[in-house]
């Protein structure tokens, strides 16, 4: 079966970007001038989904404007002869099918992907993380789908990292079997140094079968009592073949401030119009 739908969470509150967040999603903060979410739909729409659910909670109306068409805008834009402007806003609302599904109380990620079981129907689906952003040749899900063509398993993103950060995320137990890819045998939620069974982190992109939907539902409350979305797919991993596949690209944290940061810089820096007069600024600095 083919991936064609994916799953967007962003109904999440953005608390450690308060205040910018107070009242715009995060979601929606630039890196450079393009919103964090639209790096991520177009990851997407490069790798063949044809639908994306985007899961939204309250003050998150500017994200379904953005993908939206703006005869304002637009109809502005045309009489002045903006005619690349133009292009650039039009293409954005025609860039992908988008659905929008509300989530009433953020009551976590897993609550989140459940929230979209009715659009998603009996197939399997792609989950993307707006936190993490991968900047790559081949777009990152592009990567992992070519693992689900071959094993029709779910399969997430994993990246080494650093052994003195690995407590900040999930990470796997596994075996490697191929060049880049390892069959999970077990996946803890953010371990202590010592009891991380590898320097594998789960990364911000998912394959996942319909069946997480079942479990989902009667997974009970975890951490923060919200319904965590890695309690539901160690019960998956009981009954499916489960792998991780190390992707090849650079992957920013932008759900940190820091790693927002080092992506703004970064992508400034690879900008045709804008890269080279930044990169003499950053030399000159002297503060
Ligand atoms: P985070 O744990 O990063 O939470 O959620 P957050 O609200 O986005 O940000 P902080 O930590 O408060 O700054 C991970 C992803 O899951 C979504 C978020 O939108 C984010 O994409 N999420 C989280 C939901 O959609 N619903 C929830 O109930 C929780």
């Amino acid at each position: 079966m083919k991936i064609k739908t994916a799953v967007f969470p962003a109904a999440g509150l953005g608390t450690r970007f308060l205040p910018a967040t107070k009242s715009q999603p995060k979601e929606m903060l630039p890196l450079v001038d393009k919103p964090m979410i639209q790096y991520v739909i177009e990851e997407a729409q490069k790798s063949g989904i044809e639908h994306v659910i985007i899961i939204t909670g309250r003050g998150k109306n500017s994200i379904e404007d953005h993908f939206d068409m703006s005869f304002e805008l637009e109809h502005n834009l045309r009489e002045k002869g903006k005619s690349e402007l133009l292009e650039l806003v039009e293409s954005i609302s025609s860039m992908i099918t988008i659905s929008y599904v509300r989530q009433k109380e953020a009551l976590g990620l897993g609550h989140a992907i459940l929230c979209a079981k009715h659009l998603v129907g009996n197939e399997p689906f792609a989950v993307f993380l707006g936190d993490d952003i991968v900047d790559s040749e081949e777009p990152c899900m592009a990567q992992m789908i070519k693992a689900w063509d071959k094993y029709q398993c779910p399969v997430i993103a994993v990246e080494k990292v650093d052994m003195a950060n690995i407590s900040s995320y999930g990470v796997i137990a596994g075996d490697q079997t191929e060049d880049r890819l390892y069959k999970i045998s077990d996946m803890v939620e953010k371990p202590k140094v010592e009891d991380a069974p590898s320097d594998l982190a789960i990364i911000g992109r998912y394959i996942l079968t319909p069946e997480i939907f079942d479990i989902l539902e009667k997974t009970q409350k975890g951490a923060g009592g919200e319904i965590q979305l890695t309690d539901g797919l160690r019960t998956l991993l009981k009954s499916q073949d489960f792998y991780g596949y190390q992707f090849h690209g650079n992957r920013y944290d932008t759900g940190s401030k820091i790693g927002f940061l080092k992506a703004t810089v970064e992508f400034a820096l690879k900008r045709e119009d804008l890269g080279a007069e930044f990169r003499d600024y950053l030399k000159n600095l002297d503060i």
